[in-house]
């Protein structure tokens, strides 16, 4: 489907999983059903209705990403854990996040998804000045919307994020949709040296005109290879999100047909996914219902197949040899309760358009270009390698960035993307989660509302939205090598 990462050394992949992330308070269904426990360990208590406070502090740690045996890896980390701890919010009730740099350099947390005030968005330099070492900055918003989303930081990017700062947060619904088990598969990509170590280049040039620095080892939710226990007859939602600095995954369920209820924490009509692949670019989340009907005692593979010949299994769904749980799947609605988001008005939309250049066989376009420059990245000083609409914005985010639009509050906005590279490209706008309306002129169907857009090569897709949060919003691509040199911008809303 897509060419090969210049750099995957295959015979060095430890896929892993844990069990430590389930998230249901429905767990108590299968209590008796002889699972083993750590797969329905629930990970506390629901979280009250009450404003929360939380504290995160990021400091550098140490893990054992590529299997017990292995020495330790060196890295940085939300609690000392990779991934971070999973913060559970509640939808509608405000929430108070406390973030301490142990860091020696600047940090912010950018919440990924979440609608909220621009201030609290967590872009250095634009949004808020960066969280020194040894500073805290506390973050107050109150999630308007229920779904799965993320945190990472947004100061120094490469090297935060691929070290391992990243965490799950879930908004819980006020009324969950009736599942067994609710668990999340957080995927991380690593590039681990020999000596267990990750590899420090992160501002290869190769990687940044190419495919993004894909690693060599997925870690799922940080941990070692394990299977999936299951019963039979069972009904599980799963949150997956894709964590990933580059790598992109398309994941097969074998035997199994998943059902997508949500994108990017936005419910969406019920619907088999094209191919039966969920396709999960970097940053992006997918919420599925599976309902386990494969036979007792059998194990069944989850594949992602996503670069041609590099296959490889990201799990293993194994089945207890006990009787089904229920004879036929669970007769109950899959539909998630949709999210306060403002319906973008097309007919009065204001037009935008993006346009993704440069990178490998595309470079020629960039040259001589009067773009703005950013603070360039440690080791790129070779100029940009990528643009929108003819600018490069380098960088995490900085001050004084002249928007490429400006929107009137409450407008609607709708944006026409074109990938005009040889490369793919998620496109994650800050603030706003848009409808997406169509893909190379088909429609979209099943109202898919994303916060990132996958585009393929050449791709061109027409989303909208209400822009109804004054600020200045990043728009960038979310593979971190291409956003560093060059794909990226802000809009601004007034
Ligand atoms: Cu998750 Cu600016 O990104
Ligand atoms: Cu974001
Ligand atoms: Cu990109």
């Amino acid at each position: 489907m897509a060419a090969c990462p210049p750099v995957v050394v295959l015979k060095d992949l430890a896929v892993t999983f844990d069990s430590r992330f389930p998230i249901s308070r429905r767990q108590v269904l299968l209590a008796g059903a002889g699972l083993s426990a750590a797969a329905v360990l629930p990970i506390g208590p629901a979280p009250s209705a009450t404003p929360s406070d939380e504290h995160i502090i990021a400091s550098p740690g140490q893990a054992s990403l590529a299997g017990e045996r292995r020495p330790k890896s060196g890295i940085l980390a939300y609690d000392g854990t990779i991934p971070g701890r999973l913060l559970r919010l509640r939808q509608g009730v405000p929430v108070r996040i406390a973030v301490e740099n142990r860091l020696s350099q600047d940090t912010t947390v950018h919440w990924h998804g979440i609608r909220l005030p621009n201030a609290m968005d967590g872009v250095p330099g634009l949004t808020q000045p960066p969280i020194k070492p040894g500073e805290t900055f506390t973050y107050e918003f109150t999630p308007p919307d229920a779904g799965t989303f993320w945190y990472h930081p947004h100061a120094h990017s490469l090297q935060q994020l691929g070290l391992g700062l990243a965490g799950a947060l879930v908004v819980e619904e006020l009324e969950p949709v009736a599942a067994d088990r609710d668990l999340l598969w957080m995927l991380q990509d690593w590039r681990l040296g020999n000596d267990g170590q990750i590899a420090p280049d992160f501002s290869s040039m190769m990687d940044a005109v190419m495919s993004g620095r894909v690693g060599n080892t997925v870690t799922v939710n940080g941990l070692l290879p394990s299977d999936l226990p299951l019963r039979a007859g069972e009904r599980i939602r799963l949150r997956i999100a894709n964590a990933a600095l580059a790598r992109v995954a398309a994941i097969r369920f074998e035997g199994h047909r998943p059902i997508v209820v949500a994108i990017d924490g936005q419910p969406c009509e019920p619907h088999g996914p094209e191919d039966n692949r969920l396709l999960l670019g970097p940053a992006m989340r997918v919420d599925v219902i599976l309902d386990m009907q494969g036979e007792p005692g059998k194990r069944y593979a989850v594949i992602d197949d996503f670069y041609d010949g590099l296959s490889y299994t990201l799990m293993t769904l194994a089945y207890d040899e006990g009787p089904p749980l229920r004879a036929n799947p669970l007769d109950a609605p899959m539909a998630l309760p949709r999210n306060p988001l403002p319906e973008p008005d097309l007919g009065n939309a204001v037009r935008q358009e993006i346009i993704l250049q440069g990178g490998m066989m595309g470079m020629g376009k960039l040259k001589g270009m009067g773009g703005m420059m950013g603070v360039a990245t440690p080791g790129m000083d070779g100029g940009p390698a990528w643009a929108i609409n003819g600018m490069s914005m380098t960088g995490d985010g900085h001050a004084g960035v002249s928007p490429i639009f400006t929107l009137e509050r409450g407008s609607t906005c709708l944006i026409t993307l074109r990938n005009e590279t040889a490369w793919w490209h998620p496109m994650h706008l800050h603030g706003f989660s848009p409808l997406v309306l169509n893909r190379n002129g088909a429609s979209v169907p099943h109202r898919q509302w994303q916060d990132t857009v996958l585009m393929a090569p050449k791709d061109v897709v027409e989303c909208a939205f209400v822009a109804d949060s004054p600020g200045d919003w990043m728009l960038h691509c979310h593979v971190t090598n291409h956003q560093v040199t060059g794909l990226m911008t802000v809009f601004r809303v007034t």
